[in-house]
């Protein structure tokens, strides 16, 4: 009898090792545990033929099947823990990544074409020693027109066409240039004046190069005996360090009431580079600046001598120099602010 039972341990003793060995995963392992050793399992079921050993017998079969149990539970412990080790090592394999992999780069903003453009030629006219300064959008007729000498009702302000703004104090305007900061300037300072003021300015006017809203960077240079010589000295070395040394420009009899002698600026078309094209309406030329010395009447608006001090004035469209450099034919492409076309910059 006891040699039977000995025989019956020592073959479940087998049998759960390979169970266990061959156990693939922790429910695997469980159910082995459950079938062998729990108390519905083969191991009881052997014991309870005991009961028919003699009482020497019975401590030797105990010891056995002790010995079985003790054997099983760390072959599991064993297996479990070598099962967790391989799972984290398959993970750390699968799920590994490649930390010498580049980051995903987020496009970070840049500033809108417009605003590049009036920075450079800032920058510019700093280093040429002109400081900057700024007005109001809205502005009182006084400064928009009439202290430049348009006085009221001269034809030269149907030119602008204005948006005039209602107001109880009457006579406001959203300024159609920004010629109105060159009296703010002049009427808080003395001579010398060197200023640059860039700023929106307002026109009811639209199409490829009309915009209602659009910038524009006025200059203002007065001191003694400043002469149209300077000016046109200034002007070429600007097209020449916005535009390079090598672009066609022309100096055009003009009109302005607050210049005088006037002159324009044109630069040779840079779409159809002279051949003529719709944007310069077929004459070649594009005008970017208009200008002149500062008319002795705006003098008298501001208390500067005319016989002590004389003066240039320019004032350029900024959209109309950012179109040119980067070869832009449309000018409302600068305000629908469709990304793809300002990403480009
Ligand atoms: N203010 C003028 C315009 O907007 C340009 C200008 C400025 C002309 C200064 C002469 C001197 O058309």
């Amino acid at each position: 009898m006891i040699n039977e039972i000995l025989n019956n341990i020592a073959e479940l003793s087998q049998k759960v090792m390979a169970d266990i060995k061959n156990s693939t995963d922790l429910n695997q392992i469980n159910d082995v545990r459950v079938k062998i050793l729990g108390k519905k399992g083969e191991l009881t079921a052997i014991l309870k033929q005991m009961g028919r050993l003699s009482a020497e017998e019975r401590p030797v079969v105990g010891a056995k099947a002790n010995e079985l149990r003790e054997a099983a539970e760390k072959a599991i412990t064993e297996r479990i823990t070598r099962l967790k080790a391989q799972s984290f090592e398959a993970a750390l394999i699968n799920e590994a990544m490649d930390v010498t992999l580049p980051g995903r780069a987020h496009a970070p903003g840049h500033r809108h074409p417009i605003s590049q453009t009036m920075a450079d030629i800032i920058s510019n006219f700093r280093r040429l020693g002109f400081s900057v300064q700024h007005g109001p959008d809205v502005e009182k007729d006084y400064y928009n027109f009439e202290a430049l000498n348009f006085p009221p009702e001269h034809p030269a302000r149907d030119m602008q066409d204005t948006f005039y703004i209602d107001s109880d104090d009457g006579n406001l305007v959203l300024r159609t240039h920004t010629s109105p900061i060159q009296i703010r300037t002049m009427e808080k300072t003395r001579p010398p004046v060197r200023i640059i003021a860039p700023g929106a300015v307002y026109r009811s006017d639209s199409d490829i190069t009309h915009s209602p809203m659009f910038h524009q960077i006025e200059g203002l240079a007065v001191d003694r005996k400043i002469t149209m010589a300077d000016l046109k000295g200034l002007l070429t070395e600007f097209c020449r360090m916005t535009f390079g040394p090598n672009k066609p420009l022309r100096f055009r009899p003009s009109f302005f009431p607050f210049t005088e002698p006037s002159a324009e600026v044109d630069i040779r078309c840079v779409i159809c580079n002279g051949d003529g094209c719709r944007v310069c309406k077929n004459t070649g030329w594009l005008e970017i600046l208009g200008s002149g010395m500062v008319d002795p009447a705006v003098f008298g608006f501001v208390d500067y001598d005319p016989e002590e001090f004389t003066g240039f004035a320019f004032g350029m469209g900024i959209e109309r120099i950012a179109m040119l450099r980067h070869g832009i034919s449309d000018i409302r492409l600068f305000f629908e602010n469709d990304i793809r076309f300002l990403s480009q910059f």
